[in-house]
């Protein structure tokens, strides 16, 4: 998590327009922020930038580096915030990822009389810089030796007061050069200046570079310079809210529109990228990997598969060390941004084994995009609300689509749901009065339980649980009492499903079911689909406007929940 961004150019620009930079990457997190400039300027935010972006005091530099923070060590706090200095306030850090052997070097510093002000793993850079060039090696030689002996992950700039210099450095947290008109941008994803220009160079692991107004070098972890050609990229266009009241419901009803795209696309310019995963997943086994909402989507696309006869399996990629994976194994990693670590991990572990890498994305030009032999893009266009909505159901379409069957009729019933939001709206003013919800499905269902009590989970604050309905009655069936809402997930009155559900229903629970054939439940939501796939999938959407109604009752800050951010980059 976290977002650096950093600008070196010839001729002044203001704080503000850093802070536009920056404030494209608040996605990243939004703890606090801070920048300094080589006037000098040191300023740093408790909240998110896009609540102070005009208050800030402005002034001009040609030189500058910026942070929005996701909180890893140490709490929300000033002294927390970067930059980050050494103790005469000469070096400026900023850095996303985790300095994993921290501790050791802290101590080791301390021993040597250095001063820390923050809790964090990152003052130990500026202060490792400072002790190093205090006994005499360059800047250059310090940022060396630092990737030499730290552990763990880091995307970091680094500037000197009063200097017209950035160094940078990155070890598997992403970092990316974007070169403008009279200078330079270095940020953690293209985003922050996609706006500016559309010239780039991604860093590979373990490299650094010294960047000043006019010119810049990259270089390996040994000093020898890498010559690195710059590409280009296209953006889609970028969003904004409109006359919605959030980016979330403003996704979820682009729905339809969003399938229609992928749908086109599969069929026409990934078609060719589509027909190779096919051939190779019908001689391999999949494993899919993936985290949170993505996860799910993958749960559901291995029943999918399976249905059309392929080996499938969706691992939680932070637990891949328990699987293995090989040459006869194809590997999909299926991620809305294409930079979570645990992932990231995941696919560097999976390519040591010698697995086929694929992927299934929504950013484009992201690193897991960039590691993997082939790449279906969901086509979504920017997702901004945390909470991932339109792109779970383009994951999920999408590996239904690789599946083999047909999903020319989703975008329709997507709309049919859509159309009925002001019935789950109602009921949502009812669920948000609950303590706890349980949320019950059976085989594809039981992806969709998880997800939908997750999305309840992360904007409500309600506490939810997504459970198989058959595994109830071995335990947590203890916790139904009168009044406790059960959303059960039932397909064709699928009799396993209807027993579940009377299972709580004789203990006082009141059902709300999402359904294609009523039940006699508190609340049906009927979906009006006889093919099962697509029920499934539309199901989703159901129970994201649950979960969005449901914390708009509650007056939840929907687009950016508490101590979430939408890119996950630390382990
Ligand atoms: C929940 C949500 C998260 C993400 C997860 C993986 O609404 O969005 O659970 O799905 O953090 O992120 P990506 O898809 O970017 O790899």
């Amino acid at each position: 998590m976290c977002g650096i961004f950093g600008m070196i150019r010839q001729s002044p620009f203001s704080s503000n327009e850093l802070l536009q930079g920056l404030k494209r990457l608040e996605y990243r997190g939004y703890d606090s922020f801070g920048f300094a400039s080589n006037t000098g300027e040191l300023t740093k935010h408790i909240g998110s930038i896009s609540d102070f972006i005009d208050k800030i005091n402005q002034s001009e530099a040609t030189t500058g580096i910026s942070h929005t923070r996701w909180a890893t060590h140490g709490g929300v706090t000033l002294q927390n915030s970067h930059p980050h200095s050494d103790c005469n306030e000469r070096f400026f850090v900023v850095h996303n990822g985790i300095i994993e052997n921290y501790e050791e070097l802290k101590n080791e510093l301390l021993s040597r009389g250095h001063v820390f002000k923050s809790q964090t793993d990152t003052e130990v850079i500026p202060h490792f810089i400072e002790e190093h060039v205090k006994s005499g090696l360059s800047i250059e030689d310090a940022i060396k030796m630092f990737i030499k002996i730290s552990k763990g992950t880091f995307a970091v700039l680094l500037m000197e007061k009063n200097k017209n210099i950035i160094y940078a450095m990155k070890r598997d947290s992403p970092l990316v050069l974007g070169l403008m008109k009279d200078g330079f941008a270095i940020a953690s994803d293209i985003y922050a200046f996609s706006n500016i220009t559309n010239r780039v160079i991604f860093f590979d692991d373990n490299e650094y570079a010294i960047i000043n107004q006019n010119d810049f070098g990259i270089y390996d972890s040994y000093g020898k310079q890498i010559k690195k050609d710059f590409m280009t990229f296209s953006w889609n266009k970028e969003e904004n809210l409109g006359n919605y009241e959030h980016y979330m419901i403003k996704e979820i009803i682009e729905e339809p529109v969003a399938i229609e795209r992928l749908i086109n696309s599969l069929n026409n310019e990934q078609h060719d990228t589509v027909e190779k995963i096919s051939s190779l997943i019908k001689i391999r086994k999949v494993l899919f990997v993936a985290c949170g909402t993505a996860y799910h989507a993958s749960l559901l696309g291995t029943s999918f598969l399976r249905f059309a006869g392929i080996n499938a399996d969706a691992v939680i990629a932070s637990e891949y060390q328990n699987y293995m994976a090989d040459k006869n194994t194809c590997v999909i990693a299926v991620s809305q941004s294409g930079e979570t670590m645990d992932v990231i991990k995941a696919l560097q572990a999976a390519r040591a084994s010698s697995a086929v890498i694929c992927s299934i994305v929504n950013v484009p030009h992201s690193t897991i995009e960039r590691m993997s032999s082939l790449s279906i893009n969901i086509k979504a266009g920017q997702e901004i609300c945390v909470a991932s909505t339109k792109v779970f159901t383009g994951q999920a379409a999408a590996i239904l689509y690789l599946s083999g069957a047909k999903i020319v009729t989703l975008q329709k019933l997507l709309d049919s749901v859509i159309k009925q939001k002001d019935v789950i709206k109602k009921i949502s003013e009812d669920l948000c009065k609950a303590r706890d919800i349980y949320v019950l499905g059976k085989s594809e269902g039981y992806a969709l339980a998880r997800e939908i009590a997750l999305k309840i989970k992360e904007i409500s604050y309600i506490h939810a649980e997504g459970m198989m309905a058959g595994e109830l009655k071995h335990g947590t069936i203890a916790l139904i009492e009168p009044g406790v809402p059960v959303i059960s997930i039932i397909f064709n009155n699928n009799e396993d499903m209807i027993s579940s559900t009377k299972e709580t229903e004789a203990r006082g629970a009141d059902i709300f079911a999402i359904t294609n054939k009523p039940y006699p439940g508190k609340w049906n939501f009927v979906i009006d689909s006889e093919d099962k796939k697509l029920f499934f999938i539309a199901a989703g959407t159901v129970g994201q406007l649950i979960a969005y109604y449901t914390a708009k009752a509650l007056g939840r800050p929907i687009d950016k929940p508490r101590n979430l951010a939408k890119s996950v980059t630390v382990k």
